[in-house]
């Protein structure tokens, strides 16, 4: 039996919100598709810039990634500077990590000016090192962030409770609330001709004057279109080729004497992420980590146990509260995009690969597109751009993916033994059918091909969801598309008997 509830503290603690769905034809300067942290910055940005604006959100505001993130708002990505300048020089990774720096302060003022009542800290943030291999590489990262002029030092004083043997510094980050940063941005969106929509998601996206986003229910004409739905829907630009998605795994722990000041991230393997925070007279520590690439199986209760482990024996925690997980898209080339959803898309944009930094990344990445569509100048819109040569191949043909080897897929039970909860994969009629056996024990079926391309989903038992191993797309037990690229439902299949 596994400790804590499915469901990530930020969401558990935010009432939620009611906007309403899209229910006519409307006419907006900018329509935004995703209502998580890039699509809601951007849509802020834009709005503040002069223009109306509608945000469409399939979900409810904060249910996506950012509502499942560990919450640490830092240009220190691990040991991102010296991965980007090994690969692309230290122009970009400097770019890099002032994109992120100035991504944290945009952060800061947003949070004074709307009076978002989030929990922002000021706090430094850690990579910390155990290993004596780990501790060149962060003494690495330490001088050459500094070189770069980010507010990096090595330091061998690291607040943690166990012993390390030093880490590389950056003070003057932050941490805060993810969903109630969220619905603070939401408010100051909706109102005075823009808008936000929720349980509104959009099925197509086509190009124009005006461009025309749609739900099943209305339209938005709009001069702009930002897709920024995490993973984008459809498969123009091909963004599924030039990411992959990776999921990771946190538990927030009570923890009434845990002394953590600051943020950290652990150079060695497993890799660690930690992060403290007082909600409603309580002090929770996250311990996240157990990464995989989502099309990787794995024991995922298994996960959560290591890393319960981790957080009571060596951050003197308690009982696990929480327990969650997501995944994020990561660029193949290490940069995140933000850009033109293809290289000859004239008003539709788009954001992902936030690279499991969306906090900064995701906000760096709204506030370019902001300035590219109000005709201002971004110094780092090159670095992020879809099109720049790095970021693989935008315009070329889609290949038909190779559906992972069984092996890595989880054993599969058979439909008689499924108990409620629990979900299969198995063939009936010579079509791969996904059943599901709801509360009550009776078996719901829908087809197993993904709408995308056609791989086989998986049950996924922590969230009963069905996951597509190939590009990512997850759906509801019931068949509903969760998160893109797909954009239509799996079909539904008469129950088994
Ligand atoms: C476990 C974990 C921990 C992390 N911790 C951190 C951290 O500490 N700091 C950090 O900076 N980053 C962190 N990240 C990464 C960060 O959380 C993400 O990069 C970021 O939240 C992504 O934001 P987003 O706006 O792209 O996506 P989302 O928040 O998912 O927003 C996209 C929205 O689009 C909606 N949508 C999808 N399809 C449609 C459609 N067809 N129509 C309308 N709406 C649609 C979704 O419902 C969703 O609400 C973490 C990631 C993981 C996996
Ligand atoms: S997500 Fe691409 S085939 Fe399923």
């Amino acid at each position: 039996m596994l400790e804590g509830r499915q469901v990530s503290l930020w969401i558990a603690t935010t009432g939620t919100t009611r906007y309403p769905s899209l229910d006519s034809d409307l006419e907006a300067d900018v329509a935004v598709v995703g209502g998580g942290i890039a699509g809601l910055t951007a849509a802020l940005a834009l709005k503040r810039a002069g223009s109306t604006v509608a945000v469409l959100e399939a979900a409810r505001i904060g249910t996506g990634v950012t509502g499942h993130t560990t919450g640490k708002v830092t240009s220190l990505h691990r040991l991102a500077c010296t991965e980007l300048a090994d690969r692309h020089g230290p122009d970009v990774a400097r770019a890099y990590g002032q994109a992120n720096q100035a991504a944290i302060e945009h952060v800061a003022r947003v949070v004074a000016e709307e009076g978002i009542d989030c929990d922002f800290r000021r706090v430094s943030n850690y990579t910390y090192a155990e290993s004596e291999d780990a501790l060149a590489r962060v003494r690495d990262e330490a001088a050459l962030a500094g070189r770069l002029g980010l507010p990096a030092v090595f330091t061998s004083d690291v607040p943690l409770p166990f012993d390390v043997r030093g880490a590389v510094r950056f003070d003057g980050q932050a941490q805060l609330h993810a969903v109630r940063y969220l619905q603070g941005l939401a408010r100051a969106v909706d109102g005075n001709g823009s808008h936000v929509f929720e349980d509104s998601r959009v099925t197509s996206v086509r190009d124009g004057v005006p461009a025309v986003v749609g739900t099943g229910s209305g339209t938005i004409r709009a001069r702009e279109v930002i897709i920024a739905t995490n993973v984008p829907v459809g498969d123009a630009g091909l963004f599924a080729e030039r990411c992959y998605l990776h999921r990771s795994y946190v538990v927030a722990s009570l923890a009434p004497a845990v002394p953590l000041d600051g943020t950290f991230i652990s150079v060695d393997e497993p890799m660690r992420s930690i992060l403290a925070i007082d909600i409603g007279g309580s002090r929770f520590v996250l311990a996240g980590g157990e990464g995989h690439r989502a099309a990787e199986a794995g024991d995922a209760a298994e996960r959560y146990r290591r890393l319960a482990a981790f957080s009571r024996e060596r951050l003197g925690t308690g009982e696990t509260s929480f327990r969650w997980s997501t995944q994020d898209n990561m660029p193949v080339d290490g940069l995140p995009y933000a850009g033109t959803l293809t290289p000859t898309a004239a008003h539709l944009h788009v954001i992902t690969g936030l690279r499991k930094w969306g906090l900064t990344n995701g906000t760096a990445a709204a506030l370019i597109l902001a300035d590219i569509l109000s005709g201002r100048h971004n110094p780092w819109s090159a670095v992020f751009d879809t099109n720049r040569p790095s970021a693989g191949h935008a315009g070329g043909v889609r290949q038909q993916p190779d559906q992972p080897p069984k092996s890595q897929l989880p054993d599969q039970p058979a439909v008689a033994g499924l108990r409620p909860g629990e979900g299969t994969v198995v063939e009936i009629d010579g079509e791969m059918t996904a059943v599901y056996a709801d509360a009550a024990g009776d078996l719901l079926a829908v087809s197993a091909i993904c709408t995308h391309l056609g791989c086989t989903v998986a049950f996924n038992a922590d969230d009963s969801t069905w996951d597509c191993p190939c590009h990512g797309s997850r759906f509801a037990a019931n068949g509903t598309v969760i998160q893109g690229p797909a954009t239509m439902d799996l079909a539904p299949r008469p129950a088994p008997r």
